[in-house]
């Protein structure tokens, strides 16, 4: 058994709870962990799994991983593919899940790919490592949206406990194959 994860992340939180997956896969099955940027050439059928987490920016997720989905979409629909989609506006529990976050029912909806696994984590807000117009952007959005606005703040809003039954999930999605 061999699964494949594939994270598309701009500040690290993405790729820290695609980590925090592998590690826990690592206990059961073989795992290989890769940044979208550099899978482009990656042979999917090498695997028999493929997870794909990916962060929102600014409304949308990179262009990579709608790349990478559309090339492979015909693949990834033939075998256990799951996908998970890091955000702030899911530090709401009413907004995290993929029919109540608008970026990732947006994304299902449009996308070729129909993962059989989908799961909304809450990202981390890092006010210091942004830079200046980030931080103008975010703190006013923050403040619409009733959120942090102290920019000297760090809070990670991830729930790991989310994310470690998410990991059991798919771990049993891939060894139904
Ligand atoms: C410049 C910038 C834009 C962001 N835009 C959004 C957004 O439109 N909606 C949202 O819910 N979260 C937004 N976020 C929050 C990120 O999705 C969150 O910080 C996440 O943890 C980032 O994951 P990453 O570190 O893997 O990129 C934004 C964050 C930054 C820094």
């Amino acid at each position: 058994m061999k699964t494949l994860i594939l994270y598309s992340s701009q500040d690290g939180q993405t790729q820290a709870i695609a980590s925090s997956i592998a590690s826990s896969l690592a206990v059961e099955m073989r795992c290989e962990m890769h940044d979208l940027r550099d899978a482009q050439d990656i042979r999917l059928e090498n695997f028999d799994a493929v997870l794909i987490g990916a962060s929102v920016r600014y409304g949308h997720f990179s262009r990579i991983l709608h790349k990478f989905v559309r090339r492979n979409a015909e693949k990834l629909n033939a075998m256990p593919s799951a996908l998970f989609t890091v955000n702030l506006t899911a530090r709401k529990p009413e907004k995290r899940s993929p029919q109540t976050n608008a970026y990732t029912r947006k994304f299902l909806l449009a996308s070729p790919w129909t993962p059989k696994l989908c799961a909304v984590f809450a990202g981390a807000l890092r006010y210091p490592h942004y830079r200046w117009i980030d931080k103008v952007m975010i703190r006013f959005i923050m403040k619409l949206t009733g959120g942090e606005t102290d920019t000297t703040k760090e809070i990670e809003y991830t729930d790991w406990e989310q994310v470690a039954h998410f990991a059991q999930d798919f771990a049993r999605l891939a060894a139904s194959r």
